[in-house]
This record gives C-alpha cells, sequence and structure tokens, in this order.
C-alpha cells in the first residue's frame, strides 16, 4: 500500500542516477527505464499486469528493459557491425536491467521509498512493447512499482543461510536436509492458511497447481521465445 505522497521528479533522477552506476556488462549499458506517471498509461498497463493494484496505486512504474537497439545504433553510425541479434546477448542486455533494477530498488528503500516487482512483465512481454512502444531489440524484462509507503509490513521469511549457500562444490541436497530447510516456510501460520484457502494438502501443491503452473509456464515461455524473436534476438 502505497501513500498519497508524491514522489517528485529530482528524487527520482537521484536515484536512477544513482542506479545507473551498476555495474554492466562490458559498460555497454544495455538496457533502458521507462518511466509511467501517466494516469491513462497506467491504465494501460494495469490488465497486463493482471490488474496487480500496485500499477493504479503507486505514484511510479518503472519497467526496466533490455536494450541493444542503442547499442546497435552507435555500433552502425560508426562503421562497426554488431553482432547481438542472439539468445546470449538478450541474456546479457536481461542481466544488465536487472542489476539496475535491483540497485534502483535499494537506493529507493535506503531513502524509505517503498518498491514491489511484477514478474508478470515478462508474462505479457509482447503487449507491454506495443504499450510502451518499445522497438526491435528491446525487451522489458522487469516492472518496479515506487512510492512511499502508507505501512511498513512485516519482514517476509527466508530460507536459512546454510540452505542456499555451499562451500567450494554443489552440494546436493538429501530428503532429509529438504525437510529442514523448508520447516520454517511450512509451518508458518500464512502458509498454513494458503494451503487450507486452496484445499490443498502442501505448501509445496500451492506453488505448482496454483501460482506456478507447468500449463501457465509453458504458455508464457511460449510467448516469451516468440517476443524474442520478433524483437530480434534469436538469431536472425
Ligand atoms: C522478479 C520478481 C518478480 C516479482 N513479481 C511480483 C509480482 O508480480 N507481484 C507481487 O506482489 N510481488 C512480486 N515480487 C515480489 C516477491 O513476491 C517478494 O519479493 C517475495 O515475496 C519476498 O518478499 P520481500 O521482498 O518483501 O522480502 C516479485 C519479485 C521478483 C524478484
Amino acid at each position: 500500500m502505497y501513500s498519497d505522497r508524491p514522489v517528485d521528479d529530482s528524487l527520482l533522477n537521484d536515484l536512477l542516477r544513482m542506479s545507473c552506476r551498476a555495474s554492466t556488462t562490458g559498460n555497454m549499458q544495455v538496457y533502458s527505464i521507462i518511466i509511467t506517471r501517466d494516469e491513462a498509461m497506467k491504465k494501460n498497463l494495469s490488465p497486463l499486469h493482471f490488474n496487480q493494484k500496485m500499477i493504479m496505486d503507486a505514484p511510479v512504474v518503472l519497467t526496466f528493459c533490455a536494450d541493444f537497439n542503442r547499442f546497435v545504433k552507435w555500433c552502425r553510425q560508426r562503421k562497426a557491425e554488431p553482432g547481438y541479434d542472439n539468445f546470449l546477448s538478450f541474456f546479457t542486455a536481461a542481466i544488465d536491467a536487472l542489476l539496475v533494477a535491483q540497485t534502483f530498488c535499494i537506493a529507493a528503500e535506503g531513502k524509505g521509498l517503498g518498491t514491489c516487482y511484477l514478474g508478470t512483465t515478462t508474462y505479457m512481454a509482447e503487449r507491454i512493447i506495443e504499450v510502451l512502444k518499445l522497438p526491435d531489440g528491446v525487451i522489458p524484462v522487469t516492472t518496479v512499482s515506487l512510492g512511499w509507503p502508507a505501512e511498513i509490513p512485516g519482514q517476509v521469511d527466508r530460507l536459512p543461510l546454510d540452505a542456499i549457500v555451499h562451500s567450494e562444490v554443489y552440494r546436493d541436497y538429501t530428503p532429509d536436509d529438504i525437510d529442514r530447510y523448508y520447516l520454517n516456510k511450512e509451518q508458518r501460520a500464512d502458509s498454513q492458511q494458503f494451503v487450507k484457502e486452496n484445499n490443498k494438502e502442501t505448501l509445496a501443491q500451492v506453488f505448482t497447481d496454483v501460482r506456478y503452473k507447468k500449463a501457465d509456464n509453458v504458455h508464457f515461455s511460449k510467448m516469451f521465445l516468440q517476443t524474442l524473436k520478433k524483437q530480434g534476438f534469436m538469431n536472425q
């Protein structure tokens, strides 16, 4: 939930300037950031983010894009032949864009602002491209809503560090490890509520059968691959 307090342009620009200090592949800065403040534009974006309320509630919505368009134009204007119409280049640009996005979130939260990522960007990339008028070589990879928080939400759980960090080589998980690492998450009251509300037996089933279903993943993967092709990232 965001308060009505506006986010002024000078603060937003400071945060953007800071986030563009993030490390970037070969210092190419193969990303672009689209600012959405306009209500009509937010209305266009909202259904593409499955009407998640942050789009209309937040005063600022930022779409972080993988962008080889600008760099390719520079190459061509300088008698250099770019070879960036491939999946690796997309992935490179997507990494750049995500590093900027996360740096932005840390900078914004450091100033007391609230941010939220919207993963719906990759589901509906093709339609977002139309709304934001993104040219070939540009793909939206994530969206962040920004505003002053109306309340400070409680901290969300994380897996214990032990579950995440491996020393020297990857140590695969035994069934006991899995039980131990996920126990706290499964025992949380909100998790148990989730399981009950969705008539499921386990929390994992809420993920596999409700939140991130195979059919959706397959469908949106196909759409995203088509969009990558359309935007010129599949070796054309
Ligand atoms: C790539 C990405 C996509 C996300 N997409 C959404 C989203 O569409 N809607 C949402 O409410 N939260 C979204 N989130 C936020 C996560 O659900 C949230 O970070 C996680 O539950 C942990 O909460 P915390 O960040 O407050 O600790 C996304 C986070 C990431 C990194």
